[in-house]
C-alpha cells in the first residue's frame, strides 16, 4: 500500500505538471523533499517550493499557492501555503479509516517494505576469536549485525547470517602449548571459557616478558607455539582434536550471550574453512600479475589508489586476514548467489575492507560493488566496574550480568510480586544495554553509562519495555470483546499516535539505505512517548462513549503489533510485564 508520504507526493507531480507539462519530476523525487515539521502546529508534511523555482519559474511563494489548488485528495485534510511553503495536514478521518485497519489486519507485519523480493543478503557479523575474549567491542557488530539482517528480512531479502569465527591462527599454537604446560582437561571442563582466555593471556605474557620487572621475552616458547600451529595445519590427530575442543566450548559460552539476545546463525563457517581455498585465489592474483614480491613477502600494490599495499603472503608463505576474506567472498558469492554481502565490524577495520574489496574489483570479479563495509565506533564503559582478570578488557556476558543483576534489584522495589523475575530481569537487563547501545548513531564512539542505561524514565530500553508491556495490559482488561469495524480520532493525542506507526515504513527503508539501526531505536521512543502521551490524557477502557471507547482499545493494539515488529528489527525482546 502507498504511505501517506508516496500518495501525497503523486498528487504533488500531477499538479506540478498541470503547471509544467514538461517537467520531468518524479514522485519520488518529491516525497524525498516532503519533509516532516519538527512544529507540528505547522502541519504534519511542509513541502519547500523553492526547490521547483527553477522548473516551474516562479517563486516559491506562487509554487505553494498554486499547488494548493487541485489537492485535494483523501488523505489530506487541509493545505496552506505559509512563506514558499506548502504546508499539508493529514485527514484523521483517512488514518482511521485506513492505517488503523490496515495495521490491525497486517499485525507485527505492517510497515514491511517489499524491497527486497528475490534478493539474498549474506551478512558476516559477530565472529568473535576463540579462546580470546568476548569483549564488550564486540556488542556493536553483534547486535548491529542480527539488526541489519532482521531488517533485511522483514524488507523481504532473503538473508544468510554468518558467523566467521576466528578460529584459526598462531593463537591455537599458543592456546595447546599453554594448556599442556599449565591447563588439564578438568580445569578446562570446569572452568570453560574463562580458562581457556586465562591460559592465553599467560603465555602471552610469558612470551612477551616484563623486561622492566626482571623477566625476560622467552622466545622458546614462541617458538614452541608456532610449531605447534603448523602441526595443526599439518593435520596433527592431537592437536586438531585439541582445537576442536576448545572451539566447541567457547561456541557453547558464546551461544549462552547469542541466546540472550535472541540471535542465531545460519553458519558459523570461520576462517578454518578457508584454509583449502585460498591457495587458487593466491594464484589468480599471480596469474593476473596482481602480486609482487616486496621484502619476501607477496603483495598488492594500492598506490594508485591511495592506500597501503594489501598483504597477501607472509616472508614464509603463510596467508593473512585479507586473503582469506578474498577467499571467502569467492565461496560466498559462487555458494549463496548474493545481491548483497555485509560486514559489520568496528571502524578500525575500515582501511582493511577498502583494501581487499579494491583488490576482489582488481582480480576482475564483477560483484565487487555488491560488498558492503558497515563500521561502528569504539564502545567504552564509565562508572561500573568490570575489570576481568583479563586484564582492563570488559567481557560482554559480564556486562549483561550486572545489567540484569541490577535490574533485579529495581523491580524487587517496584514489583516485588512479579511472575518470572528471572526472565524478565534477564530481558529488561540485556535489552536496556542493547536499547542503549543502539539509540546512537553506529558510527559515534559510546561511553555507557549503565545507570543512564537502566533507567526507567528516561529515553532507555525498560522505558519502551515498559510501554509495550502497557500495552498488553490495557489490552487484557478488555480481552475478548469485539471491536467491530469503524472508529473515530476525537482527539490530538490519537491522531498523533496514529500519525507516527504511519510513517514505519518509511522508518525502515531508511534504516536499511544507511545500514542504521538507531533510525529504529529512535522510531520506537517517538511511539513510546505518543502512546504514552495518548494513555495519558485519555481514557480507555473506562470510556463512556463506546465509538471512542472501541477507537482507543484498536489504537492500544495497533501500538502493541507496531512497537513489537519493531522491537524484532533491533534485537529488544518483548515482555507482556515490567
Ligand atoms: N574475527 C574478527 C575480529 O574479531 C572479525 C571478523 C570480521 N569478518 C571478516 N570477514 N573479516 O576482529
Amino acid at each position: 500500500m502507498l504511505t501517506i508520504k508516496q500518495r501525497i507526493a503523486e498528487k504533488i507531480v500531477e499538479n506540478v505538471k498541470k503547471l509544467n507539462a514538461d517537467s520531468a519530476l518524479e514522485a519520488a523525487d518529491v516525497a524525498a523533499m516532503l519533509e516532516y515539521p519538527p512544529d507540528t502546529n505547522m502541519g504534519d508534511l511542509a513541502f519547500p517550493c523553492f526547490k521547483l523555482s527553477k522548473i516551474l519559474r516562479r517563486s516559491p511563494v506562487q509554487i505553494a499557492q498554486a499547488l494548493i489548488d487541485g489537492l485535494e485528495d483523501e488523505a489530506v485534510g487541509y493545505a496552506e501555503a505559509v512563506n514558499g511553503y506548502l504546508n499539508i495536514r493529514i485527514d484523521n478521518a483517512y488514518l482511521c479509516k485506513n492505517v488503523l485497519p490496515e495495521i490491525l489486519e497486517k499485525k507485527e507485519a505492517y510497515g514491511a517494505p517489499s524491497i527486497g523480493n528475490g534478493k539474498m543478503v549474506v551478512l558476516d557479523y559477530s565472529s568473535p576469536n576463540v579462546a580470546k575474549p568476548f569483549h564488550i567491542g564486540h556488542l556493536g557488530t553483534t547486535v548491529i549485525g542480527h539488526s541489519l539482517r532482521k531488517l533485511h528480512e522483514f524488507a523481504g531479502y532473503r538473508c544468510y547470517g554468518i558467523n566467521y569465527l576466528g578460529d584459526w591462527g598462531t593463537q591455537f599454537g599458543k592456546l595447546i602449548v599453554a594448556y599442556r604446560k599449565w591447563g588439564s582437561r578438568e580445569a578446562v571442563e570446569k572452568g570453560g571459557i574463562d580458562k581457556l582466555v586465562e591460559l592465553y593471556v599467560r603465555i602471552n605474557n610469558a612470551i612477551k616478558g616484563d623486561p622492566e620487572n626482571g623477566m625476560p621475552a622467552d622466545q622458546e616458547l614462541a617458538d614452541e607455539s608456532r610449531a605447534e600451529f603448523h602441526k595443526l595445519e599439518m593435520g596433527d590427530e592431537e592437536n586438531l582434536e585439541l582445537w576442536t575442543w576448545f572451539v566447541a566450548i567457547s561456541l557453547e559460552e558464546y551461544n549462552k550471550t547469542y541466546k540472550q539476545l535472541g540471535i542465531t546463525f545460519d553458519s558459523y563457517k570461520g576462517e578454518s574453512f578457508y584454509t583449502d581455498k585460498m591457495p587458487a585465489q593466491v594464484q589468480k592474483l599471480r596469474d593476473m600479475n596482481l602480486l609482487k614480491i616486496d621484502d619476501g613477502a607477496s603483495i598488492v600494490d594500492l598506490s594508485e589508489y591511495n592506500m597501503p599495499p594489501c598483504l597477501i603472503l607472509k616472508r614464509d608463505g603463510s596467508t593473512l586476514y585479507p586473503t582469506r576474506d578474498i577467499a571467502a567472498a569467492v565461496y560466498r558469492k559462487e555458494n549463496y548467489h548474493f545481491d548483497k554481502a555485509i560486514y559489520v565490524t568496528s571502524a578500525q577495520q575500515c582501511l582493511h575492507y577498502a583494501q581487499w574489496f579494491k583488490v576482489v574489483e582488481l582480480m576482475g570479479y564483477d560483484w565487487y560493488d555488491q560488498l558492503v563495509h558497515v563500521p561502528y565506533g569504539t564502545v567504552s564503559l564509565n562508572g561500573a566496574k568490570l575489570a576481568t582478570r583479563t586484564g582492563n578488557v570488559v567481557l560482554l556476558k559480564d556486562l549483561f550480568s550486572l545489567a540484569i543483576e541490577k535490574v533485579k534489584g529495581i523491580m524487587e522495589e517496584k514489583n516485588p510480586d512479579l511472575a518470572d523475575k528471572d526472565e524478565v530481569a534477564e530481558a529488561v537487563g540485556v535489552g536496556a544495554i542493547v536499547f542503549y547501545y543502539l539509540t546512537n548513531n553506529r558510527i559515534k564512539d559510546i561511553n555507557f553509562n549503565l545507570e543512564d542505561a537502566l533507567s526507567f524514565d528516561g529515553n532507555t530500553g525498560p522505558y519502551v519495555q515498559y510501554t509495550y508491556a502497557r500495552t498488553c495490559s490495557v489490552l487484557e482488561k478488555v480481552k475478548g470483546e469485539t471491536l467491530g469495524d469503524g472508529g473515530k480520532i476525537t482527539c490530538d493525542e490519537e491522531a498523533a499516535l496514529l500519525k507516527i506507526m504511519s510513517q514505519y515504513e518509511e522508518r525502515v527503508l531508511t534504516a536499511i539505505r544507511d545500514y542504521e539501526p538507531s533510525v529504529i531505536t529512535r522510531f520506537i521512543l517517538d511511539l513510546s512517548v505518543a502512546f504514552n502521551k495518548f494513555d495519558h490524557e485519555c481514557r480507555i477502557v473506562n470510556e463512556p462513549d463506546t465509538r471512542v471507547r472501541l477507537t482507543r482499545i484498536k489504537l492500544t493494539e495497533a501500538t502493541k503489533h507496531v512497537l513489537g515488529s519493531a522491537f524484532s528489527l533491533i534485537c529488544l525482546k518483548k515482555t507482556d510485564r515490567v
